[in-house]
């Protein structure tokens, strides 16, 4: 059934259900009445040994925990989940064993838990005791529980599906670190962030329209206090904002731009943030091929992580402004879609020669930039699923990171694997400028060089930055979807990609180090 939009809307709703609670508990792991209990393991010879903490366990099994899983095939490997059933021995019904591999960081910690929850599908209450000795240790415990219990369920029917872990215990030594409970606090914060930036990608784009987008981000405004102002397509025309309408002109679904702002009293400095938010990329008339287009729905992953983090930092109360633009359109073909030779002029004045439609993010991305400028902010952080280049260069889960300044991008980089979220700092060299030259426009959207495709795209829109103003680009094509299998706490699909990065970077802002 078509609504009065033509949008078939006929199969759900928007957004999965799912709300897994957390919470510390303190009792002995033997007595904790759940149905799993989660312990880590390292390698330890040719087997596996639980890890610190799990001794009241081990007790209860007669000190034969290492030999029962060793016999199991486990080996301590990261991402391996050994289940083995207490039968009684303990108060839970199954100690799941999870490899932390050697010297785990944070990061194996957050993967660990990530695996286990989510091999731990299906069963309602689940103990997680990670060995933690600190506050940062419960974070990563919790944060990669709670990401590992994500399901996008909103369009399936019937119940053959397991639906993800509804309750999570964070037990054992940590659940008494001083600070354990604003640990979970905040890992119940960057989990809900990223969910929702999940969700919003794993939206099909016949229920994710650019008006769509827009309304949840007026939701999501709504519901943390965060300040919106959204243009629609008339306003767009009107304000000169040429790309966004140029890329949205080949339709039904219209264009819109987001701003969405945080501010906190005592902020003496301002970010911005722009997202690419493209709801679905058919390359336009430059039409993409088939397989590479049925995941383009994750086009607007940019713009859902700066909605994202916005939420995150609307609830965590950085002492810095934030300001959040939305670049949204859908990229389609059509008698009205724009043509490979048409000119756009972009808000602010510079004309653009659209050589390729499949440039599109750039060009959305350019209007934005250029908005955010008026903002005076002190950082400039731009985050698209830009470019193919990108995974050719890095791969499928690593961000490049550009910038008009070594020292801030460096910064980024650095704030990225803190956060947990792989990230390279990547080159804008001066030479990639003229292959963008354009025979009548200030400059073409694709270079008549073949090569470094993620650095002319970051070289372009480096042309559109306000002068003055300090800016990073992350390109996040390959990671803001998962197209393979799920690992640690990464599902299939949205991935909720650079949401955690740009809470850091607000985080290091407030601070005075970025
Ligand atoms: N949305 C794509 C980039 C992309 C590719 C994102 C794969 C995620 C996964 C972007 O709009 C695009 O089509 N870029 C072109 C640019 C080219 C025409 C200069 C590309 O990378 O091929
Ligand atoms: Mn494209
Ligand atoms: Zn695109």
């Amino acid at each position: 059934m078509l609504d009065p939009k033509g949008r078939n809307r006929s199969t759900g709703g928007l957004t999965s259900c799912y709300v897994t609670s957390i919470s510390l508990d303190g009792a002995s792991l033997a007595s904790i009445d759940v149905d799993a209990i989660v312990i880590g393991v390292a390698p330890d010879g040719p087997g596996a040994a639980p890890a610190a903490g799990a001794a009241d366990l081990d007790a209860a099994l007669d000190g034969r925990l290492a030999e029962a899983l060793t016999a199991l095939g486990a080996a301590g490997k990261p991402g391996e989940v050994t289940k083995l059933p207490a039968l009684g021995a303990v108060a839970a019904g199954l100690i799941v064993a999870v490899g932390l591999g050697e010297d785990p960081s944070a990061e194996d910690v957050r993967r660990a838990a990530g695996a286990a929850v989510r091999a731990l599908a299906g069963t309602a209450r689940v103990a997680v005791a990670l060995p933690a000795g600190s506050a940062d240790d419960v974070a990563a415990a919790a944060l990669g529980a709670l990401l590992g219990a994500y399901s996008f369920d909103a369009f399936r029917t019937g119940d053959k599906h397991k639906s993800p872990v509804e309750e999570i215990r964070l037990a054992g030594p940590g659940a008494s670190a001083a600070g354990a409970e604003d640990a979970v606090e905040r890992a119940r914060v960057l989990a809900d962030s990223i969910k929702l930036v999940r969700d919003l990608v794993n939206t099909p784009p016949s229920h994710l329209s650019p008006e769509d987008l827009a309304g949840e981000a007026e939701r999501v405004a709504g519901e943390t206090g965060l300040s919106i102002e959204v243009l629609d397509e008339k306003a767009l025309v009107e304000g000169g904002y040429g790309g966004i309408v140029g890329v949205g002109q080949g339709s039904v679904n219209p264009p819109r731009l987001v701003r969405l702002a945080y501010s906190h009293p005592e902020a003496t400095k301002t970010l911005a943030l722009v997202g690419k938010g493209i709801t679905f990329d058919s390359g336009g008339l430059s039409l993409k091929p088939a397989d590479s287009m049925d995941w383009m729905k994750s086009d607007m992953g940019g713009a859902a992580a700066v909605l994202g983090a916005l939420a995150a930092i609307a609830r965590l109360a950085p002492k810095v402004d934030v300001v959040g633009y939305l670049a949204i359109a859908e990229n389609m073909p059509s008698g009205t879609a724009q043509r490979p030779s048409d000119v756009l002029r972009i808000y602010g004045g510079k004309t653009v020669e659209v050589l390729n439609t499949d440039a599109e993010g750039r060009l959305v991305m350019a209007d934005a930039i250029v908005r955010a400028g008026e903002d005076s902010p002190d950082l400039l952080v731009d985050v698209a699923t830009l470019t193919g280049a990108q995974l050719v260069a890095l791969g499928t889960r690593t961000a490049g990171v550009m910038a008009n300044d070594d020292d801030v991008r460096e910064k980024v980089v650095a704030a990225a694997g803190r956060a947990g979220e792989a990230a390279w700092g990547m080159p804008l060299p001066a030479e990639l400028r003229k292959g963008l030259d354009s025979a009548v426009a200030d400059i073409a959207n694709m270079s008549g060089e073949r090569w470094g495709g993620m650095l002319v795209a970051g070289t372009f829109l480096k042309e559109f930055v306000p002068d003055g103003v300090r800016w990073v680009h992350l390109d996040i094509a390959g990671p803001a979807f998962n197209k393979g299998e799920p690992y640690g706490y990464t599902p299939k699909g949205g991935t909720g990609a650079a949401a955690r990065t740009l809470v850091a970077i607000a985080e290091d802002l407030a601070e005075g180090v970025l």
